[in-house]
């Protein structure tokens, strides 16, 4: 059975309505849409949890259960960096694949409820990995391909993973990126780490350092182990995976979702928002490292029995249409990626899409950051040819899949803004108070109740999970952002309204740089604010203290601790040294002050005898005045 369809606006309101009077048979319904060992009798029980009695495995759902149907039909097309670099591999050999995968992990002792790193380029084994571990019932942990060895040893460390997929280097046009090295540091680092085995994919032939009795290249695994493995049979509860995401505080949150409602959710929002049919071709450009690759690259299509994209290379390289040659050559119909790209590319020029024949394409979407009128319209009317419905899509990791979107057919766009909240999904404004905003009106974007796809918590901290979403507005799900209702209902998202950074759709946490600063020497103290950046949304902007004197090289010890620390994905665009920063009277610093100044709004900060240092903003505006 399908999902229920929504392709008009009357079968939009139906499903809402339905959703929201009866939520027990609606959901029990769209369940029905996944195989499950043990069919669940109850939708939610009072904790919110959901499908409590369900038995289920992820991996079944997303391969076995096509194989009846359509089992020689291509799962998944991997284009590779070279041009003539093309992997089809149809249901039944990513099956086997998977199963290889899962073999080798069984084999070495790794148990349901263990925790499996993966830290690989765009490479197949990084799919095929993911769903091994759901068919052993291990939970996966991947981890960005950006992040620096310190990042990544943290996050070993919080997850208490024992086994480690990665790669010999990852192709970025002709630079290697070092994965296993970026391992053997992070080992280095955190040497107690509880790591028995590390497999590394051999992505080329360069040859790299092995550590005896922990390192062991895969591909000779692989190749004797068995293409049968008996899935795990798993409470749907269980997780699935963890997912490390940034927040307000220092400490990156290690976000646990479950498998079946995680994997409802997936599917469920793919077919609605992506009006997925038979004989899709989707290409979702994410990394699998964050959680628009797990529900969009992997679970959400795969469920739906569709064909996946991946892609191992950048969008502009060797040529700045490299991305829509990949359209044109695979016939991709379905196209996900951010505003941070449609930007690059529009910066392009129209002349490149043009000499691509882009009519394979039938929906858009666009994920991460606020997309703006005209970056709408351009991917609307020149890449989707002005007849492909676009979808900007509202969500986070901790929701599991999409919340707010245009449902195709069903909702008429309005560029820039997500629109309307999914069926079985409850929006609200609150202001701050907590009181309910009616009708037209700006405020804190809330969800009301649960849905399936919202995480079981926050790894090894399920008290963080309810002081961070839960306890700011009691009866509530507080999703960190802001959003404006226009007249019609429609939902306009406005950015974050807590301290998280939002740089080309990659979320960090203003403490997390902070931190990072902290352990520099020469660095007093620190702040880090967001500022609007033309091309990657939102920029980091740094104002450092330096203890005593400052040295010369500031700027690029500051840079460095960074990189060290997160990694270059979290450069600042701008660093200040500032005598002092604008902190109230109880010592709290004044981000929102920095944010202003550092966009270069210098007017209209009201009353500022609140602080304890006034003059402090003066200096401020004196320093950045001439950069912006
Ligand atoms: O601020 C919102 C922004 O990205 C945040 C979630 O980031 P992350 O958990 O990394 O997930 C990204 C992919 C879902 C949100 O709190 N965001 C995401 N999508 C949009 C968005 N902001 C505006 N419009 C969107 N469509």
């Amino acid at each position: 059975m399908a999902f229920p369809l929504v392709s008009t606006l009357g079968e939009y309101h139906g499903r809402r309505d339905e959703a929201r009077g009866d939520p027990e048979r609606y959901w029990l319904r769209c369940a029905g849409a996944l195989d499950w060992i043990a069919q669940p009798t109850h939708a939610v029980d009072a904790n919110g949890t959901w499908f409590p009695d369900g038995r289920l495995n992820a991996s079944v759902n997303c391969l076995d259960r096509h194989l009846e149907t359509h089992g020689d039909a291509t799962a998944m097309i991997w284009q590779g960096e070279e041009e003539d670099d093309v992997l089809h591999l149809s249901y039944r050999q990513l099956l086997a694949q998977v199963c290889r995968m899962a073999n080798v992990l069984r084999d070495h002792g790794v148990a349901p409820g263990d925790r499996v790193a993966i830290h690989l380029p765009g490479v197949p084994e990084g799919v095929i990995a993911m769903l091994a571990c759901a068919r052993i019932g291990a939970i996966h942990v991947v981890l960005f391909g950006g992040f620096s060895p310190e990042a990544i040893a943290d996050r070993l460390a919080d997850s208490g993973a024992g086994v480690i997929i990665t790669a010999d280097v990852g192709r970025r046009g002709a630079k290697r990126i070092p994965f296993k090295a970026t391992i053997d540091a992070a080992l280095d680092h955190g040497a107690s780490l509880p790591i028995r085995h590390v497999f590394v994919v051999s992505v080329t032939s360069e040859t790299i350092p092995m550590t005896d009795g922990r390192d062991r290249f895969l591909s000779p695994l692989l190749s004797v182990a068995s293409a049968l493995c008996d899935p795990e049979a798993m409470e749907a509860n269980a997780p699935l995976f963890l997912l490390y995401t940034s927040g307000s505080t220092g400490k990156p949150k290690g976000i646990v979702h479950g498998t079946g409602g995680y994997l409802l959710w997936a599917a469920y929002t793919h077919a609605l928002v992506f009006a997925h049919a038979p004989g899709d071709i989707f290409w979702c450009t994410a990394d699998i490292g964050w959680i628009t690759g797990h529900s969009y690259v992997v679970y959400g299509p795969l469920a739906n029995g569709g064909t996946i994209l991946l892609f191992e290379g950048m969008p502009s390289h060797p040529h700045p249409g490299r991305w829509w040659r990949v359209i044109e050559k695979h016939r991709v119909t379905g196209f996900y990626t951010s505003p941070t790209a449609i930007r690059a590319l529009m910066a392009e020029g129209d002349a490149v899409p043009e000499r691509h024949d882009l009519s394979s394409l039938r929906v858009l979407g666009s994920v991460g950051e606020p997309i703006s009128q005209e970056a709408w319209g351009w991917f609307h009317a020149t890449i989707g040819g002005g007849r492909c419905p676009l979808a900007d899509t509202w969500w986070q990791t901790e929701t599991g899949g999409i919340m707010i979107s245009l449902v195709p057919g069903a909702i008429e766009a309005r560029p820039g803004a997500a629109t309307f909240p999914l069926p079985g999904v409850t929006a609200l404004l609150l202001d701050a108070s907590g009181t309910i905003l009616e009708g037209e009106a700006e405020g804190m974007l809330c969800i009301a109740g649960s849905w399936p796809g919202r995480a079981l918590g926050i790894w090894g901290n399920e008290a963080h999970f309810h002081a961070t979403y839960l306890r700011p507005f009691p009866g509530f799900y507080f999703t960190g952002d802001g959003a404006r209702r226009d007249r019609d209902g429609y939902f306009w998202l406005t950015g974050r309204v807590d301290d998280v950074i939002n740089v080309s759709g990659h979320r960090i946490g203003s403490a997390e740089i902070e931190d990072a600063l902290a352990a520099e020497p020469a660095i007093a103290e620190s702040a880090a604010v967001g500022v609007p950046h033309a091309l990657k949304g939102q920029a980091i902007v740094v104002f450092v203290v330096s203890n005593g004197p400052a040295p010369d090289d500031i700027l690029s010890r500051v840079a460095r601790a960074i990189s060290t620390r997160l990694g270059r994905y979290a450069a600042p665009e701008r660093v200040y040294v500032v005598p002092d920063l604008p902190r109230t009277r109880s010592g709290k610093i004044v981000r929102r002050l920095m944010r202003k100044i550092a966009s270069g709004d210098t007017e209209g900060f009201g009353d500022l005898s609140t602080l304890a240092n006034p003059t402090a903003v003066a200096t401020l505006i004196a320093t950045v005045r001439p950069h912006t």
